[in-house]
């Protein structure tokens, strides 16, 4: 390793729309961990080839993706950002493990069920394998942690036991990681049914906040949001749509959640639901502002895509290499 620091490994897919989910989640604790952390962050457009995507809005979503990490505040000269598709080591060890990953293991996740059933016209072994691939991701940067929202956690698990299993026919192989929580916002969930979390993939529009609606819509859907017959403003698991709009108030200001509740002491749901939406906007306005600079900054981009997309092929390809050492297969002469 270049120093000493512990290593970070995390990724979104390129589908559909961000939601403020995606970025109270994940993306907005990304930022700053560089200063301890040596940081890689993937562009996952290999995981989104498991739903059918149209070849040029998925091209352009892919990169506006990675734009967006630089938008909301990840230095890419600090930080290794790339596109996973541009490191071949990706897929390959995604193969490797495959074969030390067992189908019953496969079959347990969840995402796998909740996906194979919205998707029952196209329930592709690369569905199936996902998680084997996401292993792959973490395993290859040989990650200390992984910074990811809680529904994400089986898939870390299934990461280390692969890993673990591994290393237990091969030596010490692969570094065992570490799931990363944020503070808050770790499961943001939909403002229409507070059961489920909030998603890009909701067909209910009114459900998730995206991260480029404008002010009026964000309003509009916080206004609408579901609540309760109750009035009171307070955190309580009897309280989901209520617990949900705090959770989203604190993650977006920082207050905690007791101070957001002192905050809205006596307030009625009208002025707490414009509350938040104030707060909703004002964390997503500038990320907005500036994601709409960068795009305009075509060569710069380019050149941070080369440089950071050498960087991680460098440090996969060092773990790859050494696997295939130690699974014996054959070399190539020199
Ligand atoms: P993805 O693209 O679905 O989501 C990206 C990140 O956002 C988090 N997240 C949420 N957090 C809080 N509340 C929500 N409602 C919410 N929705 C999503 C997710 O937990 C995730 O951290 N399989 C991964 C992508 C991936 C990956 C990896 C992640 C591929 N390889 C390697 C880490 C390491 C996924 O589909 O995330």
């Amino acid at each position: 390793m270049m120093n000493d620091k512990k290593i970070l490994y995390s990724g979104m897919q390129a589908t559909g729309n961000l939601t403020l989910g995606n970025y109270l989640g994940a993306l907005k604790n990304w930022v700053s961990l560089n200063e301890e952390y040596e940081c890689f962050w993937g562009v996952m457009d290999l995981h989104s080839l498991t739903v059918r995507q149209v070849p040029a809005e998925f091209r352009k979503r892919a990169r506006n993706l990675l734009v967006l990490y630089i938008a909301a505040g990840l230095d890419p000269k600090k930080n290794c950002i790339y596109f996973q598709s541009h490191v071949s080591a990706h897929a390959e060890l995604s193969w490797l493990l495959s074969c030390f990953t067992y189908m019953g293991e496969l079959n347990r996740m969840t995402q796998f069920k909740d996906k194979a059933a919205k998707h029952a016209d196209n329930i592709n072994a690369g569905l199936f394998t996902y998680p084997v691939l996401m292993a792959a991701d973490i395993l290859l940067y040989q990650a200390d942690y992984v910074p990811i929202g809680k529904d994400q956690k089986q898939h870390l698990e299934i990461t280390r036991d692969i890993a673990e299993r591994f290393n237990s026919i091969y030596g010490d192989v692969f570094k065992i990681p570490e799931p990363y929580f944020g503070k808050s916002g770790a499961k943001i969930m939909s403002l229409q049914d507070p059961s489920k979390k909030m998603s890009k993939s909701d067909e209910n529009v009114n459900g998730s906040i995206y991260l480029m609606d404008d002010p009026d819509t964000i309003v509009r859907k916080c206004k609408r949001a579901v609540t309760d017959s109750d009035s009171e403003v307070r955190y309580s698991e009897d309280k989901p749509g209520v617990s949900n709009l705090l959770e989203i108030y604190s993650a977006c200001t920082g207050k905690s959640i007791a101070e957001s509740e002192k905050e809205f002491a006596g307030v009625g749901y009208g002025d707490f639901k414009m509350g938040v939406a104030e707060a909703v906007i004002s964390v997503l306005k500038p990320l907005q502002d500036e994601y709409e600079r960068l795009l305009k900054e075509k060569e710069y981009i380019d050149s941070l895509i080369k440089e950071n997309d050498e960087k991680a092929s460098y440090f996969a390809n060092k773990t790859l290499r050494k696997v295939k050492k130690k699974l014996g297969l054959t070399e190539m002469p020199r």
